[in-house]
């Protein structure tokens, strides 16, 4: 049985809860909101939530979609380079961030995967940038993770030229070690705990060969959600290893899960490690500062965001 199958199983029913939870969040006011909403011709937020929810079950791409989430926002710098909020850039594909190495797989496998959605609910509904922040935010939750509250208005890229200029300096590298890691984090606004709260994602998915170069998944149930990464990084024995593209990584020979060099950077300092101590011990510690810096992060250079998005027809209106 492969990683992703075995994963899934326990998904159903973690999903359906979270279905309940979502529906019965919608409070009076927003519903009256979504009916004027649909009046405009715009889909309902409550349809919204339950096709991508369905998506992520059906198509198993939870973890694609918080990587869509992360490389949206994670561009975004306050130190030397400026800028890159979260606004979809990637979908343009004649230059920019929808070409970068770093986002390979996204533009085509994770916008093919969300098209169906995107073409019945933008603009009507929500815009690109607020729908990808959602879709993760609905993965994570479907996976078995935390429940994270999105918040709305970003505003889209209208072509290529809105992107940053580059991926240097703006997205990690995976053969990189700490010193690296503080210098594409801290001008973000990240500490040394929000790096390892977030690398904490990668317990979700894995490396593709034709993508990144690397290859495996880092936990042995990949498509849940959950503080497994520490706990294996702590366990497992882990040996070099080459990809077939000549990557090095990490591997563990038993289970076939691998770690990146930036992966295991983190016990290499000891102001990390008691993170991936903390977290490896106690999962309510590491959802609690996961949620923290993946709101910051999905939030990185927004300004004047609204708590749903029923408020914007209001305003509109
Ligand atoms: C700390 C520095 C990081 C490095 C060097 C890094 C590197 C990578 C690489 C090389 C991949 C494989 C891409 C592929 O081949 O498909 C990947 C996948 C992934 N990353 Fe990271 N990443 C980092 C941080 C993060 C953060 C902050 C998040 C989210 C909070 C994240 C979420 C993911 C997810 C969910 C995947 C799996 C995607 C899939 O299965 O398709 N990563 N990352």
């Amino acid at each position: 049985m492969s990683f992703f199958k075995v994963g899934v199983t326990g998904l159903v029913g973690a999903g359906l809860v979270a279905s309940a939870a979502l529906s019965r969040s919608v409070k009076p006011r927003a519903k009256r909101n979504l009916v004027s909403m649909a009046a405009r011709g715009g889909e309902s937020y409550d349809a919204l939530m339950k096709d991508l929810e369905t998506l992520v079950k059906e198509k198993e791409c939870g973890p694609i979609l918080v990587r869509l989430s992360w490389h949206d926002a994670g561009v975004f710098s306050d130190g030397k380079l400026k800028g890159g909020c979260p606004n979809a850039a990637m979908r343009f594909t004649d230059g920019g961030e929808g070409t970068f190495g770093a986002n390979a797989g996204l533009p085509d496998v994770a916008l093919g995967l969300l098209k169906p959605i995107t073409e019945k609910y933008v603009p009507g509904t929500i815009g690109h940038a607020d729908l990808w922040t959602l879709a993760a935010n609905v993965a994570i939750k479907v996976m078995g993770g935390p429940d994270i509250k999105t918040r709305f208005g970003r505003k889209d890229a209208e072509s290529s030229g809105d992107s940053a200029e580059s991926q240097a300096g703006r997205l990690p590298d995976g053969d990189k070690e700490i010193d690296h890691l503080r210098e594409i984090f801290h001008p973000k606004g990240f500490t040394d705990k929000d790096i390892v709260a977030l690398s904490g994602a990668h317990t979700v998915g894995k490396c593709h060969l034709d993508r990144s170069g690397f290859d495996g998944p880092w936990t042995e149930a990949p498509l849940k959600f959950d503080n497994s990464y520490f706990k294996e990084m702590l366990e497992k024995k882990y040996e070099d290893d080459k990809t077939e593209k000549g990557n090095p990584q990490f591997k563990n020979s038993e289970t076939g899960t691998i770690m990146l060099i930036s992966d295991l950077a983190l016990l290499k300092d000891p102001a990390f490690k008691e993170h991936v101590e903390k977290y490896a011990a106690d999962q309510d510690a590491y959802f609690a500062d996961f949620t923290t810096a993946w709101v910051k992060l999905q939030e990185l250079g927004c300004s004047g965001l609204r708590d749903s998005l029923e408020a914007r027809e209001s305003v509109s209106a």
